[in-house]
């Protein structure tokens, strides 16, 4: 075991969707204090360019550093998909993106190696998923889908009834045929619609949220001593977003499962 560390572990994701990353985390780990920092006002990074995710990522990052984190987790399947390099060169603590633990779980369950992703066009297009999934299962078929109309429709609270359904079953209908029997929701957002996702695929297809994989992940290097464990009853949260805090109170209540009355609003520079 290693040395107690109360510092925070840094959280990061281009909006709310993260919070859904969060939330495995701070179920998973209670004791852990942790810093949360939505990107709202460059929100949706799932449609922009690896260069400048890669940009935004990094000052995300310098800005969690600046609260003394201990670890950070990329709570962004779009930034955890082109930025990590960058992160982890420029970075002195160690850096989890969600990417690879969704991957390796969705290899461990899939018993035909048909597996589908969905995500962002930027996740989608990096090949990250397909990389890592080929490396975790060699021989895997794998099927990909960017479904770019989830994010809005999770964030406007549609997630349920006819028009998330139809929705979903344009976007699925080719990896239905194909016969998948595992899908990787390869966004954060993408959890929120696992209701209208699994009726339309059908129960012998099993959803993979990337959320709990990195959770898992994150407590073995606690449990391995790569960071210290902070004392018990530590656990705080500080939510800080770039944009105007208004709706957080109602999207944390939905991303979170806990109402964040309070977010602080942070102006970090550079475009
Ligand atoms: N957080 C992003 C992701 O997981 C979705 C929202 C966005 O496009 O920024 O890819």
């Amino acid at each position: 075991m290693g040395h107690a560390d109360p510092r925070p572990i840094g959280v990061f994701d281009s909006g709310v969707g993260g919070l859904t990353v969060l939330r495995a985390l701070r179920a998973r780990l209670p004791d852990e204090p942790m810093v949360y920092l939505g990107d709202t006002a460059r929100v949706p990074y799932g449609t922009k360019s690896a260069e400048v995710v890669t940009r935004y990522s990094l000052r995300n990052a310098a800005f969690l550093s600046g609260q003394d984190v201990k670890l950070l987790v990329v709570a962004c399947n779009t930034a955890s998909s082109v930025a990590l390099p960058a992160l982890r060169a420029t970075l002195g603590i160690p850096v989890v993106g969600v990417i690879e633990p969704g991957a390796r779980a969705a290899a461990r369950v899939s018993r035909s190696g048909n597996v589908g992703v969905v995500g962002t066009p930027g996740t989608i297009a990096s090949g990250a998923y397909q990389r890592a999934l080929a490396a975790e299962r060699p021989g895997a078929r794998i099927l990909v889908q960017a479904c770019p109309l989830f994010v809005p429709l999770a964030e406007e609270g549609w997630v349920q009834g006819d028009v998330p359904r139809l929705v979903a079953r344009a976007y699925l209908a080719p990896m239905r045929q194909a016969g998948i029997d595992t899908l990787v929701l390869g966004c954060t957002h993408y959890p929120l619609l696992r209701a209208v996702l699994a009726e339309e695929l059908g129960p012998d297809v099993t959803l993979v949220d990337s959320a709990d994989a990195t959770a898992d992940e994150v407590e073995e290097l606690l449990s391995r001593g790569v960071v210290g464990r902070a004392s018990a009853g530590a656990g705080g949260l500080r939510v800080f977003v770039t944009d105007l805090p208004e709706r957080i109170p109602e999207l944390s209540a939905r991303f979170l499962g806990e109402r964040v009355e309070r977010a602080e609003h942070v102006d970090i520079q550079g475009s």
